[in-house]
């Protein structure tokens, strides 16, 4: 039967005494409107522990002024539903004034890898969301958090936070789910028009045509980031945030492409939606 939790402070005693007992604990933080995208951590994190935890919070510090706070949207007893499908132990949901009460004044900043791509588009998000995630696991006191592909650089910035502050953690990454047409899954396509969603496959298509290019030995950066805004530029709806290729750790342009490879991504609008996407190229940054 599955638990749900309301406060920080029932989540700390839950964990607590499961740790205490010797028990691993699998983590899968969201914000909920739950996808195949989450059914999938879950899934893995489910087989790989003695217990399974999901958050669904919607983090105010890592939205910008003019963002999507207020509509994003929400699904609590669907939510609910398929978290007992896929066999979580408890669900924490904790109320915006338990996580962040008065005075609240601590932040978490990493710095280098959080500055590019989102990071330079949606300044302090990646503050907002270092600094609720470590807060996650020092409640929920997960021996492993899973977290999606999809969002690249939120996973970068994660684990390097994990590793700078020796937290007693892993990160494990998991592979983006994707439509049968390729559009990654994300809580925001709810967003999409019929048409919106037509055109919205023009991302995964652009990450395409860079693989070809890989595949082809194309070494000119900026053959691959014209080849892919080309692709994007083709659909009337979308508007490019930026398209880029750099270096799969570092998250920093590359001057040339060699058969290490790179990391294709890109964050492009579709109508008024903001929606993201990546590709590592090769296989030679894999760590
Ligand atoms: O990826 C998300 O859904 C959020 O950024 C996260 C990790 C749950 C932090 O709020």
């Amino acid at each position: 039967m599955m638990e749900v939790l309301n406060t920080v402070q029932q989540m700390k005693l839950w964990s607590r005494n499961r740790r205490q007992a010797g028990k691993t604990i699998g983590f899968v933080p969201t914000m909920g409107y739950l996808h195949e995208g989450h059914l999938s951590l879950m899934r893995q994190a489910r087989e790989q522990n003695d217990f399974l935890v999901t958050s669904i919070f919607v983090n105010p510090t890592q939205f910008g002024r003019n963002e999507d706070l207020d509509s994003y949207p929400k699904a609590p007893e669907a939510d609910s539903r398929k978290c007992e499908e896929c066999g979580v132990d408890a669900l924490f949901m904790p109320r915006n004034e338990d996580m962040y009460r008065p005075n609240f004044q601590t932040y978490v900043e990493v710095e280098k890898v959080s500055g590019p791509l989102c990071g330079a588009s949606r300044p302090g998000h990646f503050r907002g969301v270092a600094t609720v995630v470590l807060k996650l696991f020092n409640i929920v006191q997960a021996s492993s958090a899973y977290f999606g592909e999809k969002d690249y650089q939120q996973l970068q910035v994660i684990k390097t936070m994990a590793r700078d502050l020796d937290l007693p953690v892993s990160i494990v990454p998991c592979s983006t789910v994707r439509d049968s047409d390729g559009l990654a899954m994300s809580s925001r396509n709810s967003y999409l028009s019929s048409e919106e969603r037509k055109q919205a496959v023009c991302l995964h298509q652009a990450l395409e045509t860079a693989e070809e290019l890989f595949r082809s030995g194309e070494a000119e950066p900026d053959n691959y980031l014209k080849a892919m805004s080309d692709r994007i530029g083709k659909e009337p709806l979308a508007e490019i945030d930026y398209v880029e290729l750099v270096h799969p750790q570092t998250l920093q342009r590359l001057a040339n492409v060699d058969a290490l490879g790179a990391l294709a991504v890109m964050a492009v609008r579709i109508g008024k939606t903001r929606l993201i996407d990546n590709k590592v190229l090769g296989s030679g940054f894999i760590d």
